[in-house]
């Protein structure tokens, strides 16, 4: 399976059993067959690391203890880019920095995914949610709205903290990736600036450092 290229980068996913069960194997195989009947192709590495990251976050936050809640991340994990498809490929991959207009267009697709989503019959709102608020700042400077503290959804919380893990330890275009040393140095420097603090800290202590996972609901 090419999305498993880069899970070296997850803390603890020698035994990828332990995280996809076959419950979270039946979720992601459900949105994977609507995120492909929509665009044509699988979500890639980032969706899928994302994904993974999510429930671990969400799991050790106590936030991912129903199979109802699981469903949700993972929806929301994998979907969470969805809008990035119908903007310009060439803005996405450019190399150098972003001019502001540039900026601005990137910054239309969480709203856009927000739409794609709307039409999966199994989407609900806090799905919707988490895709539309995943850009969102703690500290209200984020986007599209600029909601602040607990005033953000909790999904998109969770995605923020794990996206920008994934950003940070994955090549870009414009720097190689970075350790995971260098990573959670950066999210706790941004602990309570662009990140909830709580879920900082229990994303590097207990997901970064934490000891192998127990499963997520029965095996
Ligand atoms: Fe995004
Ligand atoms: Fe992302």
């Amino acid at each position: 399976m090419p999305w498993q290229l880069g899970l070296n980068l997850l803390p603890d996913t020698e035994d990828l059993g332990q995280i996809v069960t076959p419950e979270i194997q039946d979720f992601i195989e459900e949105a994977e067959a609507w995120f492909t009947s929509l665009l044509g192709r699988s979500p890639g590495g980032h969706e899928h690391r994302v994904m993974l990251l999510a429930l671990r976050l969400a799991h050790e936050a106590g936030h991912a203890q129903t199979p109802y809640e699981r469903r949700q991340v993972v929806w929301a994990g994998l979907l969470h880019d969805i809008g990035k498809s119908a903007l310009d490929q060439k803005i996405l991959e450019k190399p150098g920095t972003l001019n502001v207009q540039e900026m601005l267009i990137i910054q239309q697709h969480p709203a856009i995914g927000y739409r794609l989503a709307y039409s999966a019959p199994q989407v609900d709102a806090e799905i919707l949610g988490g895709i539309m608020h995943h850009h969102e700042r703690w500290d209200g400077e984020g986007y599209p709205m600029g909601l602040m503290g607990e005033s953000i959804p909790l999904l998109a919380r969770v995605l923020k903290v794990v996206d920008v893990y994934d950003a940070l330890v994955s090549d870009r275009p414009y720097r190689p990736a970075w350790s995971m040393e260098e990573a959670a140095d950066y999210l706790r420097q941004h602990a309570g600036t662009a990140f909830e603090p709580h879920l900082i800290r229990v994303f590097i202590e207990r997901v970064l450092s934490g000891p192998s996972q127990p499963p997520y609901g029965p095996a």
